[in-house]
């Protein structure tokens, strides 16, 4: 294995929390625009760096480009390091190996970077393999546009495919981005978690918060706007014992709300959560995850209550 690689690749295990940036210039499912502004997303984004969270996972679709542009232009107003992540979409005209470098260019443009930390493909598809998606990766790392390669929503054969082409290159695979909540423990219950561990394969969380629902802030009554409330209809009538026992045990932390805990619950798990913030008040609280941990009796009563939850 080249050491240079392996040694990079091993930044993702060091980082214990990141901040996600789909909310940043997405209209269909954020109402961007509405409620928050550039203003509160560049606040966000400062408050994330100044409680010392220096990861950032944005995609060229979010906004359709526009999360990569918030992205850069915060970059260029702070002389602190940031490590940035962003993702292919595997558009169905994105046929050959070469569409990732292609891709990543103008991502790196939005950004205004000339490498971004890692490179992911955002999601599976059939009509490019994982081979082929690899071996563009491949290329990017090659041309120093990509420090570190990373697949999102690869279940475990895709990602063992990804991990072999990769490794026949001598590059590790450094993360695979799924969805992990207290409301989506899918990833356990199929092994991911667990091949994750094994491979060395960095799991990003992604909606560590289920979209705001774990919160607390959502009830029935009050359900989030847009299409997050028809979404989460149905779990926002079963959820009321979860949210009370997270208070409840976040209380027993000295006042933690419950996104502190549903974080602290993620981190662990072993898995580096990615919640979004819309403004600097929800990336302080959301920080207020680190710096402690939830005893293992506790994340034993809260996976309970969330089998009862899920289950109900
Ligand atoms: N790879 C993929 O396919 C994929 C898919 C989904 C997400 N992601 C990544 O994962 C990141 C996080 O996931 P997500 O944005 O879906 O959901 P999330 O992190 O579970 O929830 C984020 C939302 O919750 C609310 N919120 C956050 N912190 C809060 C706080 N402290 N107090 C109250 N409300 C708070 C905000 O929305 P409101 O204020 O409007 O409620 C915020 O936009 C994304 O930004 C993206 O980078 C990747």
């Amino acid at each position: 294995m080249n050491n240079a690689i392996s040694n990079e690749t091993r930044f993702l295990h060091a980082v214990e929390m990141g901040l996600g940036a789909w909310a940043w210039g997405d209209r269909v499912v954020w109402q961007y625009g509405i409620g928050y502004t550039d203003n509160d997303i560049r606040q966000a984004f400062q408050a994330s760096l100044a409680e010392g969270i220096h990861f950032i996972d944005t995609a060229e679709i979010y906004g359709s480009g526009r999360s990569e542009r918030l992205t850069g232009q915060f970059l260029k107003e702070t002389d602190q390091p940031v490590m940035v992540a962003t993702k292919f979409f595997p558009l169905p005209w994105r046929l050959t190996k070469n569409s990732l470098p292609a891709a990543l260019k103008h991502s790196l443009g939005r950004l205004g970077l000339e490498t971004v930390d890692l490179y992911q493909i955002h999601w599976p598809t059939p009509l490019l393999s994982p081979e082929t998606m690899m071996e563009g990766m491949v290329l990017c790392v090659e041309r120093g546009l990509a420090r570190t390669v990373g697949v999102s929503n690869f279940d475990q054969s895709q990602m063992l495919r990804a991990y072999s082409t990769l490794a026949r290159h001598k590059i590790p695979l450094a993360s695979n981005q799924v969805h992990y909540s207290l409301l989506n423990r899918w990833v356990e219950k199929n092994g991911l978690l667990d091949r994750c561990r094994e491979l060395g394969v960095r799991l990003i969380a992604y909606s560590p918060l289920e979209m705001g629902i774990l919160t607390g802030k959502y009830t029935h009554d009050n359900p989030p706007p847009g299409t997050r409330g028809v979404k989460y209809a149905a779990e926002l009538r079963k959820i009321g014992p979860l949210m009370k026992l997270m208070t409840a045990i976040g209380q027993d932390h000295g006042g933690k709300s419950n996104s502190q805990v549903a974080l602290n619950w993620v981190i662990c798990k072993g898995a580096l959560p990615i919640p979004g913030a819309k403004n600097a008040d929800q990336a302080h609280q959301n920080a207020g995850a680190l710096g402690w941990k939830l005893t293992g009796a506790e994340v034993a009563r809260l996976e309970a209550m969330s089998d009862e939850v899920l289950r109900s």
